[in-house]
């Protein structure tokens, strides 16, 4: 058997890798190795649990080791980067899940219960159901518009689930421990239901901080001391994301659950006219600009386009010796980081990618932006329209530029369903396509020039 200090040291050395891997993951440059590290704490906390496990099972836990890895490599190799908000949805879930059985297992074993013990059973109940629902909204095959009724029902739930945590703490009694956990899954599934879509990344967020402090719950009634810090510190982060979010999206969290909100209209007005231009026009914008700011949204890494992005750059700075700069909103796309780690994978040079609040002061200065596949950062009814359910979102100032260029596939709303009515401004340039192929045929147009 393992002494004891030896088990706490390799812990705290698997926690220490934790922390350096999450500050890694604050850059792309160093993300990879924060990865790294991460990574090797977690096989150093998995092969040191298995040695001290006490009256192990090891074909049950192997087989179980195998399945759970088959089917995470699997899924992380078929996930689309579009797909990835539904799995970090899924994942939180397996989290809340593991909290779950592991406080109903120290139950069953110590017929009796502790604080903490019923506290990591309590959120990761709410978390693992929270999160299916999720996952299904995000995918966007769950739709259910709050009502007045979905307040009343969650306060009614939650009074019956301090109920029968109350009671259970008095009577220990199993029968009452299954009511507290229907509870706490029903709560999960209330709360999130009639959350919209727009919202999700952030109950997400918050899921996956409470799934943290679900396990740092269970890690106090095992005296745990990893799981207490690794619990802690997802609590932390998915908290600080959440709230990073609710700023760049200008959201209240507490309305995000309890207030009632008015899905966004698209109201298309068919007699305004967008003006168009073809893919010689936007070359030659371009080659003859001395600024260019690039703008990329969630149509660009749907369409796989950064490596064309990478290609255009390279071409109007080497040939035409444009300058070129690329903008990015903390909320473009569909989760954190998406278009820096799109880029980065494309090698585009960081030192050419700014962060909104650098960027901005530079619109009124650049002869062409060039927004591809993005529309709700650009949308400038956020600062003018308070009927505009962006009113308030901080945005790219795009409109300031000289010219405009948005290339997307048609007039349509984008995330939020907000109108953007940049689209019809003197300054703008519609170029209908797919942000992939629009962004090679202007490539192809500058090559033959
Ligand atoms: P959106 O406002 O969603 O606009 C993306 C645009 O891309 C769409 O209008 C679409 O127009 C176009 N598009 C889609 N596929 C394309 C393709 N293959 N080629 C060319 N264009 C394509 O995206 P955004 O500007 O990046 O803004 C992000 C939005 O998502 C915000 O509302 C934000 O609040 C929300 N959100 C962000 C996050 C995070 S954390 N990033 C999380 C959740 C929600 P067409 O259909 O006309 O092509």
């Amino acid at each position: 058997m393992m002494p004891f200090e030896s088990i706490f040291l390799i812990y705290l050395v698997s926690a220490i890798c934790f922390i350096l891997g999450l500050r890694g993951l604050s850059s792309p440059q160093t993300a990879r190795r924060g990865n790294f590290l991460s990574m090797s704490g977690m096989a150093l906390c998995l092969i040191t649990t298995l040695i001290v496990a006490p009256g192990r099972n090891d074909v049950g836990i192997l087989s179980a080791l195998i399945l759970a890895a088959v089917i995470g490599i699997y899924t992380a190799w078929r996930i689309k980067l579009t797909a990835l908000p539904q799995m970090i949805a899924l994942l939180n879930g397996a989290g809340g899940l593991s909290s779950l059985l592991v406080g109903t297992a120290q139950i069953l074993r110590h017929q009796a219960h502790t604080f903490d013990t019923s506290v990591g059973i309590i959120t990761g109940a709410v978390v693992f159901s929270g999160s299916l629902i999720a996952f299904l909204k995000i995918g966007g095959w769950y739709r259910l518009k709050r009502s007045n009724f979905s307040n009343i029902l969650n306060i009614l739930i939650a009074a019956a689930l301090i109920f029968y945590w109350v009671r259970f703490s008095i009577d220990d009694s199993m029968t009452t421990a299954c009511l507290m956990i229907a509870s706490a899954l029903i709560l999960g599934i209330t709360l999130t239901l009639p959350i919209g879509g727009a919202d999700m990344p952030i109950v997400i967020s918050l899921l996956n901080a409470a799934s943290g402090f679900a396990a740092a719950g269970i890690g106090f009634s095992l005296t745990n001391i990893l799981l207490i810090i690794t619990g802690a510190l997802v609590g932390a982060g998915g908290m600080i994301l959440a709230f990073v979010m609710c700023k760049a999206m200008n959201k209240n969290i507490f309305k995000i659950f309890f207030a009632s909100q008015t899905p966004a209209q698209s109201v298309a007005d068919n007699s305004r006219q967008a003006r168009t231009a073809s893919i010689s026009d936007v070359a030659f914008l371009l080659q003859n600009a001395q600024k260019v700011i690039i703008v990329p949204g969630f149509g660009m890494a749907a369409a796989n386009a950064q490596y064309a992005l990478f290609n255009l750059s390279s071409v109007l700075q080497k040939k035409y010796g444009v300058e070129v700069k690329f903008a990015i909103h903390p909320v473009a796309g569909r989760m954190p980081g998406h278009m820096n780690v799109l880029l980065i994978e494309a090698k585009v040079d960081y030192q050419q990618v700014f962060s909104m609040e650098e960027i901005n002061p530079d619109f009124e200065t650049a002869d062409v932006v060039y927004v591809i596949g993005a529309n709700d950062i650009t949308n400038p009814a956020a600062q003018t329209d308070p009927s505009s359910s962006l009113f308030g979102m901080p945005i790219l100032e795009v409109y300031k530029a000289k010219t405009v260029v948005f290339v997307k596939r048609s007039l349509a709303a984008g995330y939020s369903g907000a109108d953007n009515p940049l689209f019809f401004a003197q300054n703008t340039l519609m170029l209908y396509g797919d942000a992939k192929q629009i962004t090679e045929e202007i490539i192809a147009d500058l090559g033959t020039k």
